[in-house]
């Protein structure tokens, strides 16, 4: 009986984290797709361990709230659904808060904005955006990137091609298959920083709403992060984070 009372007043102290934790157990699963630098990623040189902006970020956000972050990478495509089973806490994937994702989710404010451009092969037949008709571009499963291509495909007639993992797509446009790929700006920067077979080019409609966290609907944790998010906005800890993961750009390859 004591139990059962102890269980009503919170869910995370019988366990119920995705974590599997104990009774008293503080810590909260973050569901990501770590193949998007410097969001989330696994700089394979260095370590197997993923870290990034999102990381760093939610490490911040964990210690303040008292949780300790574990973090589980699958594709992005099945974030939302991992975070709606409770396989997953939250999710971090520099993810927007679309209307169509809100209706099974929530979010929280956004914390960082970055606009869609194409990265295509620095000597290829596409330099400006027209000239991507008749061919192929790429976008990640279930991103925004893919809802772009569709209205984009409303202007130029191309073919739109996806794939889970972002460095799968890069990989199409250097073994030619892909002309172009649409991804946000600052990963763009990564790729075609010490790559001069790659470049960047603009692409119409190209803003974004920015990167919120996924909580699954009416978690107590939303507000709560969003007051932590805000505070870090204030008190400068989030500029640091932005400096630190955006500031000088590395490359990906
Ligand atoms: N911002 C885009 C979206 O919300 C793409 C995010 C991709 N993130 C990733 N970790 N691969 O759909």
């Amino acid at each position: 009986m004591v139990m059962l009372v102890v269980c009503m007043l919170g869910l995370a102290a019988c366990g119920k984290s995705a974590a599997g934790g104990e009774e008293g157990s503080k810590q909260l699963v973050m569901g990501t797709s770590a193949d998007y630098a410097p969001f989330e990623y696994i700089d394979t040189a260095t370590s197997e361990e993923i870290i990034g902006f999102d990381v760093d970020l939610a490490k911040a956000l964990g210690e303040k709230l008292g949780y300790e972050i574990v973090i589980q990478d699958m594709d992005f495509s099945g974030l939302i659904t991992s975070l709606q089973s409770g396989k997953v806490d939250f999710v971090m994937a520099g993810m927007e808060a679309t209307t169509e994702r809100s209706k099974n989710v929530d979010f929280t404010n956004p914390y960082f904005r970055s606009d869609i451009s194409m990265v295509v092969a620095s000597d290829g037949a596409v330099q400006t955006f027209e000239d991507i008709k008749g061919k192929v571009v790429g976008v990640q499963v279930g991103s925004i990137q893919a809802e772009k291509a569709k209205e984009l495909q409303k202007e130029v007639d191309f073919t739109v091609e996806t794939r889970d993992r972002v460095p799968d797509l890069v990989e199409e446009i250097k073994s030619g298959r892909f002309e172009g790929v649409l991804m946000e700006d600052v990963v763009s920067k990564g790729y075609i920083k010490n790559n001069d077979n790659l470049k960047v080019i603009s692409v119409p409609n190209n803003e974004t709403g920015g990167a919120s966290i996924a909580f699954p609907k009416d978690s107590e944790l939303t507000e709560k992060f969003n007051t932590e998010l805000a505070e870090m906005k204030e008190n400068g800890e989030m500029d640091q984070l932005v400096s630190k993961w955006f500031g000088g750009v590395k490359s990906v390859d």
